[in-house]
């Protein structure tokens, strides 16, 4: 099992975007049982929270539905997971502040390193903007994260397992 965590600030908004839209994307293609998600927020702000509604809404109206609650990125996360998505350098910065070993800063890299369209950006937080920020997080996530599963799928060798029923 390939294990991936995205994370954000508050975990309402970006990160639990992006782990929803890389679930959808795994059932779609039939590697969900290869590969497990999840996101973390670096603050404590918003501990055990649904998405914000303005995120919900957005995922929604592209046929993902959000489930996770928020939680904290700890220290134990960066053993645990292979690869560790930050959305922007902030976020970046406070993960690999944990590190305190510098033992597993290659598993953590920025989600748009894999934006084909604007590589190493990043992806604007909404939370404090109006309704049109969440669409354009939508864009950008959307397509770094299929970037980003591309990158795994070619990197792992990655097919659908038996059983599937996925084209
Ligand atoms: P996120 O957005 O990091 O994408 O979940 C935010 C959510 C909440 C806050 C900041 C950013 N906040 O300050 O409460």
């Amino acid at each position: 099992m390939i294990r991936v965590l995205f994370v954000c600030l508050g975990n309402i908004c970006r990160s639990p975007l992006a782990e929803g839209v890389l679930l959808h994307a795994l059932r779609d293609k039939g590697l969900d049982t290869q590969v497990s998600v999840d996101s973390a927020g670096t603050s404590n702000y918003h501990i055990g929270d649904s998405p914000d509604p303005r995120t919900m809404r957005n995922a929604r109206e592209n046929n993902i539905i959000l489930t996770s609650k928020a939680r904290q990125f700890k220290e134990p996360d960066l053993e645990k997971f292979d690869y560790i998505l930050a959305m922007d350098r902030s976020n970046y910065q406070n993960i690999l502040r944990l590190d305190s070993g510098q033992r597993y800063q290659d598993k953590v890299i920025l989600l748009r390193e894999f934006d084909p369209l604007d590589k190493g950006a990043d992806v604007p937080d909404p939370y404090f903007g109006g309704e049109d920020g969440f669409g354009q997080v939508f864009e950008i996530v959307d397509r770094s994260v299929r970037t980003f599963l591309d990158h795994l799928i070619e990197r792992h060798s990655l097919s659908p397992s038996d059983g599937s029923t996925s084209n």
